[in-house]
């Protein structure tokens, strides 16, 4: 028998800055979701920057502003899946709104801004919201969540499977069998795209990224600079393990970029960002293991997908986009988020202790009601 259909958009924010996505999703059940429609809504200059200082330089005042704004953002980033599906907001069963990571810190705290009941007095519907926290206080990361949907949708029943998510961040989810939780591996494996973006706007201010790989191509990387990287404490830890912004972000780029200057550095940061998946795939990921679904934008970068695929065919490892296995590659972690509500709603955990180091499963967030 199946279950009465569930209706629920999935926002997020993530930490490349680019904007909020929304996917609006139908589920059947907790393996069963069909992405109806999805959307992303670009970050201004004035947001981005916002955001960027979040981490620096802010006071109470900007932060508790930004919290408002993020709520506003993520209202017309819904509002914007609805209408290009044709929805009403009074078919939502809910809203899953993770808000955006300003500062992650675990053990201690993951900190999102974003404020929910913007949402839930807009569109009168039920919100799910800050998934991280509970996880933190069972004393895990509080990331990754995204793999609780790696395991349930996007594993593979025939054999193991990674799917790797590249955004600012990269993490992969190690999923021997789909639907199953036993023996699955995520963690964050180290910097996706940020250093690439932020090595790309010291060339040139008006970039917002090295789009089609066009400035890292005219560059060389120096092994050097990116052994040295990869001598990080967090490279080596052993997984669980997330991190941020906090640690791979503006203070990196910056040094890095007097290092190794121009399209050099930036064919640098490529070459960190394939290396440290690498590795880790390498490292902790049992063998063999036939296929890698890439997701986020980091896929659309020449350079790094090339660079992977260089450098796992020598363990028969096979680099595929998530678009050609399932759906838009972009959409994959607000699905997750959409899924990571649901789970909420019907009283499910939504973390995976293996992936976020937690003592045990919890069901994540907080409801506000319609
Ligand atoms: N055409 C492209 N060429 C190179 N990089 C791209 C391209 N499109 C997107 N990207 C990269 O993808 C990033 C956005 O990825 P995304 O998955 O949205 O990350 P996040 O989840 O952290 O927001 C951009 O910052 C950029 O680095
Ligand atoms: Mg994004």
């Amino acid at each position: 028998m199946t279950e009465r259909p569930s209706l629920g958009i999935g926002l997020m924010s993530g930490t490349s800055l680019d904007g909020m996505d929304a996917a609006l999703v139908r589920f059947t059940g907790p393996t069963q979701a069909a992405l109806l429609a999805f959307t992303s809504c670009a970050y201004d200059r004035g947001t981005r920057q916002s955001l960027e200082d979040a981490i620096t330089s802010s006071t109470a005042a900007d932060l508790a502003r930004l919290h408002a704004r993020l709520g506003h953002l993520a209202v017309a980033a819904c509002q914007q899946v609805l209408d290009e599906s044709h929805h009403l907001a009074s078919q939502l069963d809910f809203i899953s709104f993770p808000g955006h990571t300003v500062w992650h810190e675990p053990p201690t705290v993951s900190w999102q801004l974003g404020d929910p009941a913007i949402l839930a007095e807009t569109f009168g519907t039920r919100v799910v919201h800050d998934f991280r926290a509970r996880d933190i206080a069972a004393g895990g990361e509080g990331a990754p969540l995204v793999p609780m949907a790696d395991m349930l949708l996007f594993g593979h029943c025939g054999q193991p499977r990674v799917l790797l998510n590249i955004g600012g961040m990269a993490n992969l989810t190690y999923v021997p069998r789909a639907a199953v939780d036993d023996g699955v591996l995520a963690f964050d494996t180290g910097p996706g795209m940020a250093l690439i973006d932020e090595l790309a706007r010291h060339v040139d201010p008006a970039l917002s990224y090295d789009t089609d790989a066009v400035v890292s191509s005219q560059g060389k990387a120096d092994p050097g600079v990116v052994e040295d990287l990869l001598t990080d404490e967090f490279f080596r830890r052993s997984p669980p393990k997330s991190t941020g912004r906090e640690r791979f972000g503006a203070a990196v780029a910056h040094d890095m970029a007097s290092r190794v200057p121009g399209p050099d550095g930036v064919a640098t940061a490529v070459a960190l960002t394939v290396e440290s998946i690498a590795r880790a795939i390498t490292r902790w990921v049992p063998a063999p293991l036939s296929e890698v679904v890439v997701s986020g934008g980091g896929r659309r970068h020449p350079g790094v997908i090339r660079g992977l695929e260089v450098r796992l065919a020598s363990g028969g490892t096979a680099v595929r986009l998530f678009d050609d296995v399932f759906f838009d590659g972009d959409a994959k972690e607000a699905v997750a988020f959409a899924l990571l509500g649901y789970l909420t709603v019907h009283g499910q955990p939504g973390n995976l202790p293996a992936a976020t180091g937690a003592r045990a499963a919890r069901v994540l967030g907080s409801i506000i009601p319609p």
